[in-house]
């Protein structure tokens, strides 16, 4: 078993309060993320499950075992506690070539050379790296180095696979291709992966369930993908799992209000317990017409991009992003123009309690 239990986990540097008292468990064989803004505190909350750094309180056990402990003063070592690790630089050793750096791991554990051969070469192969064993780093793409490091950290069949933010500095395609393979790697092998990043799509793409960390190291969610996406518990979450919009709205004396400009508002009234509140909507979900309900809208910005047009908005002083099908947008002739007005409708909001522009970012 390699669930982790993290309880009270709290890190100061200084007076500097990096993580105030975290709780998360991440089941035996899950695929857990971690997703949240930069500087949050996520290579830190890893670095203290690897055992790199010590908690200044808290928990942290791994498979039901304390690794740490701070009030009772446990600690450790990183490589007692079963644990595999690879970072966004990878750190493969430049002068070592593919198998030797693969076989590093088992080399100071002092495994026997010939098992060392065996276990580097499986795991070499495993990663789609089989025939380059010879090569140096230098002679490897970025995507190829960053296996190097995924097969590193798996050779020692690690029972809990810490992955920070690996897939950083690969480009979009290799990065989507790498990300289904951790997956794979994942389902196939059984190991715990414990998963920190700042961007989303990975998240919702890799995850079992993930958690919604904000700037100052709270957690704001935890959930499914489907969950946390359909359902966001604040507006901070839902700003932060894709580009969106939020629309003020304000109720008046004969209704509600939308826009920074206070246009009348016919649609569904909203669903959040007070007088002020923001409707969040995706770009797919604003319905744009020429003559249809809804508010009016000026389009300031148009883009084709393909298969959609992209939309910037003004809808009562407030910018919208909208987001269309072309083929939707030709065959309807919705092909508006830079400084067309338009009518815009929703198809779906999340209600918002507030006006805090703050408590989104
Ligand atoms: N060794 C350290 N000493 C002081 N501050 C640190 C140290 N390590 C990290 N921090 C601070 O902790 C915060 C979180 O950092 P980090 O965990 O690296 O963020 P990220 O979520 O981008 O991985 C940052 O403000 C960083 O400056
Ligand atoms: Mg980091």
């Amino acid at each position: 078993m390699a669930d982790v239990r993290i309880a009270g986990l709290e890190k100061r540097y200084g007076d500097h309060l990096v993580l105030p008292g975290l709780d998360i468990t991440v089941a035996d064989g899950e695929c857990f993320t971690l997703l949240g803004p930069s500087g949050c505190g996520k290579t830190v909350l890893l670095r203290l499950v690897a055992g790199f750094e010590a908690p200044s309180a808290g928990t942290v056990a791994i498979g039901g075992v304390a690794m740490a402990d701070a009030a009772a003063g446990t600690m450790v070592p990183p490589n007692q506690r079963g644990l595999g690790m690879v970072f966004q630089d990878y750190a493969v050793w430049p002068h070592m070539n593919v198998t030797d750096n693969v076989a590093y791991p088992l080399k100071l554990a002092g495994v026997p050379a010939e098992e060392m051969r065996r276990r580097a070469s499986a795991a070499v192969a495993m990663v789609g790296l089989g025939g380059l064993e010879k090569r140096l780093p230098s002679e490897l793409s970025g995507g190829q180095q960053q296996r190097v490091a995924l097969a590193r950290a798996l050779v020692s069949e690690p029972r809990l696979l810490l992955l920070d933010e690996p897939l950083n500095n690969l480009d979009a395609n290799l990065r989507e291709e790498m990300r289904f393979e951790i997956k794979a790697l994942q389902r196939k092998l059984g190991v715990t992966v414990f998963y920190v990043t700042h961007d989303q799509e990975i998240a919702l793409g890799i995850s079992d369930r993930l958690a919604v960390m904000d700037a100052s190291g709270r957690l704001r969610q935890i959930g499914t993908p489907e969950e946390i996406y359909e359902h966001p518990a604040d507006a901070f979450v839902f700003g932060f799992l894709g580009v969106s919009n939020f629309l003020p709205m304000r109720k008046g004396a004969d209704g509600w209000l939308a826009g920074a400009a206070l246009a009348p508002w016919s649609g569904i009234p909203p669903d959040c317990g007070g007088d002020v509140c923001r409707a969040g909507f995706r770009p797919s979900d604003v319905i744009l017409s020429r003559g249809g309900e809804g508010l009016d809208g000026v389009v300031q910005r148009a883009s084709f991009l393909g298969s959609t047009m992209d939309y910037l908005i003004d809808v009562a002083g407030t910018p919208v992003r909208a987001a269309m099908h072309s083929h939707e947008c030709l065959e309807k002739g919705l092909m508006f123009a830079e400084g067309e007005a338009c009518r815009v409708s929703l198809a779906a909001v999340h209600w918002f309690p507030g006006s805090d522009a703050e408590d989104a970012r």
